[in-house]
């Protein structure tokens, strides 16, 4: 059973205390999809409850540190080489349907770099998290990313574009050519698990475009620690900046790379 480090078990009990709130929402939202007023609201407040759980909490044990929060945006502190990335509920959509894979996810950037991450599915109570250096880990089992070399035998994951988002413009030929050359294409509409899932070997590699920096945070080092690979979908390493997200086992990178990008090619 690996240590968790104290700022592990900071993050970890924040994310357990505002579970537990969203838990009990999810058991009331399918009873209010037959209501006129729907659950669209019941999930927001939801959300912003989870959030403001996980301030208080991180806040009490790290007073000086930043926030960049989904909901909240910025909120400085003292200390500006640390800053909590949080998404209280990644996997709205799912949540308000009553689909049970949702997370929260928080990730700890240091010195403008991902140092630690957190993520939490408290439905099937696996606590994905890692801290550079140490590796990574699900509940108190090691995390490594799958040994799949060839493509055919690979599971990809992705995020379809959706209303609301600006689509991207060869998204179709992509989607179209990574399931014709793989074992199968997966959107589950969480990229925090998404990540998570490439991690734990569960998914050989996912990508999508355009995502906030809170949906990934905590993920980017969740993988590199399980000895995965992420950067953009065109090889570039500003994931941060531009949301565009390719992640792997490693083995698989270029291949999947190389695939997206001729299918881009033939999109245009
Ligand atoms: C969304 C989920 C989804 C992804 C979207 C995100 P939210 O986050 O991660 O899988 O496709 O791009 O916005 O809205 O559920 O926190
Ligand atoms: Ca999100
Ligand atoms: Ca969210």
């Amino acid at each position: 059973m690996p240590r968790r480090s104290p700022l592990i078990t900071v993050m970890a009990n924040a994310a357990y205390k505002a579970a537990k709130g969203l838990v009990r929402d999810f058991g009331e939202v399918e009873q209010l999809q037959v209501s006129r007023k729907g659950p669209a609201d019941f999930v927001s407040s939801a959300d912003h409850k989870a959030e403001a759980t996980l301030v208080e909490d991180l806040r009490r044990s790290r007073p000086k540190f930043c926030f960049l929060l989904e909901e909240g945006g910025v909120i400085e502190g003292e200390d500006s080489s640390n800053r909590w990335i949080i998404d209280p509920l990644d996997g709205t959509t799912n949540f308000l349907h009553g689909i049970p894979h949702f997370a929260i996810s928080i990730g700890l950037e240091r010195d403008s770099k991902m140092y630690a991450g957190v993520i939490y599915d408290p439905l099937r109570d696996e606590l994905f998290w890692a801290e550079t250096g140490i590796g990574a880990f699900i509940n108190s089992k090691r995390l490594r990313v799958s040994s799949r070399r060839n493509m055919g035998d690979a599971v990809i994951a992705t995020g379809m574009p959706f209303k609301g988002r600006a689509s991207h413009p060869e998204y179709s030929e992509m989607l179209d050519t990574v399931s014709g050359e793989t074992s199968g294409v997966r959107r589950f509409g969480s990229a925090a698990l998404d990540l998570a899932y490439v991690a734990a070997g569960r998914f050989d590699g996912f990508w999508e475009f355009a995502l906030s920096p809170w949906d990934i945070a905590a993920g980017l080092v969740i993988l590199r620690e399980a000895g995965g690979l992420v950067t953009e979908v065109d090889g570039g390493d500003q994931m941060m900046k531009s949301g565009d997200v390719l992640a792997s086992n490693g083995v698989l990178h270029n291949p999947l790379r190389e695939l997206l990008a001729k299918a881009a090619d033939s999109g245009k």
